[in-house]
């Protein structure tokens, strides 16, 4: 991992070079050609490969991300990661040991949801790791920050940008409002070269709006907090990544992480009962883009499925 430097907007995650200069709203024409998809064409011109990795899962999904990391980022020439770490710490909420331990594993920045204050320790780091964040539109006031800029290796700048969902989950700001006001004020190519979103909801329904509502403004929208990856990554019309939700970085013989033993007290005779994580054999569960750095496009988007549990994809 390599040294991280945070002033001001931009966190550097390497040496400082000049990104390039072109229109300040929405993506850019696309001028690199079709999509490529072999491993070896990943580093070619302008095009970088961010991987995001799902709601990673008490100890069993820091094992996974542990294991099946270092061989990702070789495979893919990944060149910046994202994982959500909102149950990172015993399957809710993170510590600041616990997000330390996963930004030493080689993930480059965390995003967090509805769980992000369980610990409230981690208040203790939100403020001053600009390579954590709490979604974006959290009431004003709410301490940390919504959004970050990063600059990778190759000197590009990828802003990434934490939403939480409003349906059948707490109210809160509106988070289309939310990204179009930052969009406003973080501009493509003036800014930032890549636009990435985690968009941390319930409901697919209002994940797709989202997409659909930022299709050509974002390169890539992933849908995080269900823990079951859906099957519907693609390309949108004006050159937005999209998948509806990657799924989890946890043990999947499970209730979405928790032990099913420790969860059926509560669906079947309504007592309340503590949830235990699930301490068996995790996956690596995420998605791959490329995306093209001078226009902000994506050029192709894959699901990530390592270890045990659910079937395997790595078609990228
Ligand atoms: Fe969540
Ligand atoms: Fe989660």
């Amino acid at each position: 991992m390599q040294a991280i430097g945070q002033t001001g907007l931009c966190v550097t995650l390497s040496k400082n070079q000049t990104g390039p200069s072109y229109g300040e709203s929405g993506l850019g024409n696309q001028t690199t050609g079709a999509a490529t998809t072999g491993a070896n064409s990943a580093r070619q011109g302008r095009s970088l490969v961010v991987l995001m990795i799902g709601d990673i899962f008490g100890k069993p999904g820091r094992r996974a991300l542990a294991r099946y990391l270092p061989e990702v980022r070789a495979t893919y020439g990944v060149d910046f990661v994202i994982a959500n770490g909102e149950n990172a710490a015993a399957g809710v909420g993170i510590t600041p040991e616990v997000a330390r331990d996963l930004l030493g594993a080689g993930v480059d920045m965390l995003t967090t949801g509805n769980h992000v204050w369980r610990h409230k320790e981690i208040l203790s780091i939100m403020e001053d790791n600009r390579r954590i964040l709490r979604p974006l539109n959290f009431p004003p006031g709410t301490p940390g920050r919504g959004y970050g800029v990063y600059q990778t290796a190759s000197g590009a700048r990828i802003g990434v940008m934490n939403l939480q969902g409003r349906v059948f989950m707490e109210a809160l700001d509106c988070p289309f409002r939310a990204a179009d006001q930052l969009l406003d004020q973080v501009r493509f190519g003036r800014d930032v070269d890549l636009w990435v979103v985690d968009m941390h909801a319930e409901a697919s329904s209002e994940k797709m709006a989202l997409a659909s509502h930022l299709d050509g403004r974002v390169t890539a929208i992933f849908g995080t907090h269900t823990h079951v990856p859906t099957a519907d990554h693609r390309v949108l019309r004006q050159g937005t990544g999209f998948i509806t939700d990657v799924g989890m970085t946890g043990c999947y013989d499970s209730v979405i992480g928790m032990s099913a033993v420790s969860v059926m007290p509560r669906f079947l005779t309504k007592m309340p009962t503590r949830f235990e994580p699930a301490m068996g054999e995790a996956m690596l569960c995420g998605a791959l883009i490329r995306a093209d750095a001078t226009t902000g496009r994506c050029l192709a988007i894959a699901p990530l499925r390592l270890g045990n549990g659910l079937a395997e994809s790595h078609s990228f």
